[in-house]
């Protein structure tokens, strides 16, 4: 894969949510079956990776930077997705509700999506006034990204693992 120029963090994470934005309309625009298959297959991917890179290193690091109730409603979205990436991962089109899970989670998506960048005092907003070292922070996220997509490669990327929803 080519190297990507260096990007600090909320530059890389915009940038995985228009990836997986892109994904979502190339399903909608997608007429065979196992084209669909694939494109969700590839989301499910786009979006553990996403989720584990903002779990595991930038939630940790802006958590004391943003209001706790959003910080808090976003892992609670972040694991309601994970159940439908679970149940998705081991799906096939023209299964019953098949349809309706990419559905589901494209709007969850979505949604998440507009509260971390795009609403008034989103996440980001949030992030960007501080003074955090974004640049350092995404160093560290694209190692990690970059980990997880050899293992993914591999097929050894851990399946998601819900932190607030563990029922
Ligand atoms: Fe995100
Ligand atoms: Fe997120």
């Amino acid at each position: 894969m080519a190297k990507q120029p260096q990007r600090d963090a909320l530059r890389m994470l915009a940038d995985d949510h228009r990836t997986v934005e892109a994904l979502f309309e190339k399903y909608d625009n997608a007429r065979s079956a196992s084209v669909q298959a694939k494109i969700v297959r590839q989301i499910c991917e786009e979006l553990t990776i996403h989720a584990m890179v903002e779990e595991q290193v930038f939630y940790p690091a802006v958590r004391d930077a943003v209001e706790d109730d959003m910080m808090d409603e976003a892992q609670v979205e972040h694991d309601s997705a994970k159940a439908l990436i679970l149940s998705l991962m081991t799906a096939e089109p023209g299964e019953e509700f098949y349809e309706a899970k990419v559905s589901v989670l494209k709007e969850q998506v979505e949604h998440h999506v507009y509260e971390e960048e795009r609403q008034r005092g989103s996440m980001f907003a949030q992030v960007r006034k501080t003074d955090i070292d974004l640049d350092a922070l995404g160093q560290e996220m694209a190692a990690l990204k970059q980990q997880l997509q050899e293992q993914a490669k591999s097929g050894s990327l851990p399946q998601p693992e819900k932190v607030a929803l563990r029922a």
